[in-house]
Formats: C-alpha cells, sequence, structure tokens
C-alpha cells in the first residue's frame, strides 16, 4: 500500500480532558507519523463549512455547535495506507460499536463527543488537509 496523508482532528471533548498526548500515541504506535499539526478554536462558519457535506443530516446544528464548543487539533497523518489505517486506530463513530484498543473505545463519551475525526476516503483527505494547511507547512 502506497503512503499517503490522512486529516485527522482531536475533537473538544478530547482536548478537555487533556488526551491529546495519549490519541497521538495511539496514532505513533500504530505507526502513523504526525507530520504537522495545530491548536484552533473553529468560528462557526468554518465548523459549518467543514462539515458541509452533512448539512441536511439532522444532527449537523449540534455537531458544529459541539465543534466549536472547545479548541481542537488539527493534524496530518502519514503513513502505508493511512486513511484506512486511521479509520482503524479511532475505531467506529459510535463509541458503543467500537473495537477494544480503539481510541473512540477508550476516549469517546457518545457518537457526538467521540474525540477524534479522521478523512474517509484518500480524495476527501487531500481537501480536508487542504481546508486546514498551507502547502508550504506540509513540506518536511
Ligand atoms: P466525524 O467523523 O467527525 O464525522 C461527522 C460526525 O458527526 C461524526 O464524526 C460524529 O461525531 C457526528 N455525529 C453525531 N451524530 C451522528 C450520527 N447519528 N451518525 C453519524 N455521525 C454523527
Amino acid at each position: 500500500m502506497a503512503i499517503e496523508n490522512t486529516l485527522s482532528i482531536i475533537k473538544p471533548d478530547a482536548t478537555r480532558r487533556d488526551l491529546t498526548g495519549l490519541v497521538n500515541a495511539k496514532f505513533e504506535k500504530a505507526g502513523l507519523k504526525i507530520i504537522a499539526q495545530k491548536r484552533l478554536h473553529l468560528s462557526k462558519a468554518v465548523a459549518q463549512k467543514f462539515y458541509e457535506v452533512h448539512k441536511d443530516r439532522p444532527f449537523y446544528n449540534d455537531l458544529v455547535e459541539f465543534m466549536i464548543s472547545g479548541p481542537i487539533i488539527v493534524q496530518v497523518l502519514r503513513g502505508e495506507g493511512a486513511v484506512i489505517l486511521n479509520r482503524t486506530v479511532m475505531g467506529a463513530t459510535n463509541p458503543s460499536e467500537a473495537d477494544e484498543g480503539t481510541i473512540r473505545k477508550e476516549f469517546a463519551e457518545s457518537i457526538e463527543a467521540n474525540s477524534v475525526h479522521g478523512s474517509d476516503s484518500s480524495e476527501n483527505a487531500i481537501n480536508e488537509i487542504n481546508f486546514f494547511f498551507a502547502e508550504i507547512e506540509l513540506l518536511i
């Protein structure tokens, strides 16, 4: 499998509980290198834009409010098959369905406050990385 990048977000429920280091340790143990990361507090307009794909879903407004409720860490993870690998490390969206040892199983509070976001395809990974990072931040 080819080396690729994926976008990860450590969500407000995790930053609030100071779980960034423990989440990052999961990524690194799985072979995902954190090649860029920054802490942001999103505006409503930015959160709405990022989650625009979900704008017709019943949970959209609550999701946006949750994502602006505190700081987040946006990061670019790199590794072999990073998109799928990261989704495995994160676990299922709903923590009650997540496998043992996954980030969401260990740390998530609910389907909304589920600690991490990860791109769901290689194409979306490129779009999501470009949403948060400039090319110059990834030149390493
Ligand atoms: P994420 O990977 O960030 O993508 C969309 C988010 O919507 C998802 O994780 C969940 O945190 C959130 N969400 C809230 N309710 C639901 C739901 N019923 N189904 C799917 N996602 C949900």
